[in-house]
């Protein structure tokens, strides 16, 4: 079983795990995420044998700070302006990769791009110390509900981890907004925990959205698939059902939902966010079949809420 340390006294052990090429779970301000050192292929292999998630699938390597950055991958100026305004934080850009930037062609698929983002807190912290990216996908098994503290994690993966890093609930509770930026375009590819509107207004330009080939392979149909079936935008609650509530007013017949947690009673999409996955959990837990989910404003951070639960709710049959 894993051990876990809190962040305060994790670092010297976290340092030789990922010297060694192991993995680790580690918390970032979206979710945890499970990183090795994404210079050595050994560790990035053992990311995807613990999550169990397909090859094909690349990951995002995790930097300490711009130089870093800018060795991984070809910067123009509307990629450097994004990357001052939201790092370190929860956005992600994918940009041209540079060629002998030390990445294991593992961490990127074997695509001429690759996906960069500079964590918060402890991470940026143990990146700058290791010297090297950290290739780190969501610290969950494939196909299930991205982790928000450590004891998620080490209920998911503390069988196949040596370490669960704790810096507590992570804050976005959301994964990093996904970006490309091609010959000055710029395309979401994933709704996330920097609102849409937000980056708009940073890079004066407006965000392409929807399919131009693929895009983030991790984007499959199913994904975060709790065990009980979802039922999104419900205004009557049948028997037996969990419910996951939103705002102040209630879906009718709330009464009889056999467990009911309130992403958020003020109607604030923010925390909202924060509490979706870890909600979603217990709501899964109470053992109802179906989760019912109140309707939820697509508005700013609604965008992701709303992308996350369409993937839960999606057929079961391509999981990530
Ligand atoms: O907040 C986050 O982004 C968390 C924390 C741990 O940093 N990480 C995370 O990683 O959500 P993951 O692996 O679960 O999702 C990364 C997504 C996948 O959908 C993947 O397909 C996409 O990024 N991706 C990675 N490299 C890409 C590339 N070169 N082009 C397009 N999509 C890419
Ligand atoms: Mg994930």
């Amino acid at each position: 079983m894993a051990e876990i340390l809190a962040v305060g006294e994790a670092m010297e052990r976290a340092l030789s795990l990922l010297e060694g090429g192991d993995v680790i779970a580690i918390p970032t301000e979206t979710v945890y995420g499970l990183a090795g050192d994404a210079t050595n292929g050994a560790a990035v292999a053992r990311i995807f044998e613990a999550k169990g998630r397909p090859r094909f699938n690349p990951l995002i390597a995790h930097v300490a700070d711009l130089a870093m950055a800018n060795r991984m991958a070809a910067f123009d100026p509307l990629s450097t302006k994004l990357a001052e305004a939201f790092w370190p934080g929860p956005l992600t850009l994918v940009l041209p990769q540079r060629t002998e930037n030390g990445i294991h062609p593992l961490v990127t698929a074997g695509l001429d791009t690759i996906a960069l983002r500079m964590p918060r807190g402890f991470g940026g912290e143990l990146i700058a110390r290791l010297g090297r990216p950290l290739a780190a996908p969501s610290a969950n098994s494939s196909g299930r509900i991205s982790a928000t503290t450590a004891e998620a994690v080490a209920a998911d993966l503390g069988e196949k981890i040596k370490l669960v890093v704790d810096g507590g609930a992570t804050p976005v509770g959301l994964e990093s907004t996904i970006v490309k930026i091609a010959d000055g375009k710029l395309r979401l590819l994933r709704p996330g925990g920097i609102a849409a509107r937000d980056i708009e207004a940073v890079a004066g330009a407006k965000l392409m959205r929807g399919a131009a080939g693929i895009q983030a392979p991790g984007m499959l149909a199913s994904h975060y698939a709790p065990d009980a079936s979802m039922r999104l935008n419900a205004g009557k609650i049948a028997s037996g059902e969990a419910l996951l509530a939103f705002g102040r007013k209630r879906a009718e017949g709330w009464q009889d939902a056999v467990a009911l947690r309130n992403l958020s009673e003020a109607g604030d999409l923010r925390e909202a966010a924060t509490n979706l996955f870890a909600y979603m959990q217990a709501l899964d837990r109470s053992g109802a079949a179906t989760i019912a989910v109140e309707p939820i404003p697509a508005d700013g951070l609604g965008e992701a809420i709303n992308d996350r639960l369409a993937r839960a709710a999606a057929p079961r049959d391509q999981i990530d």
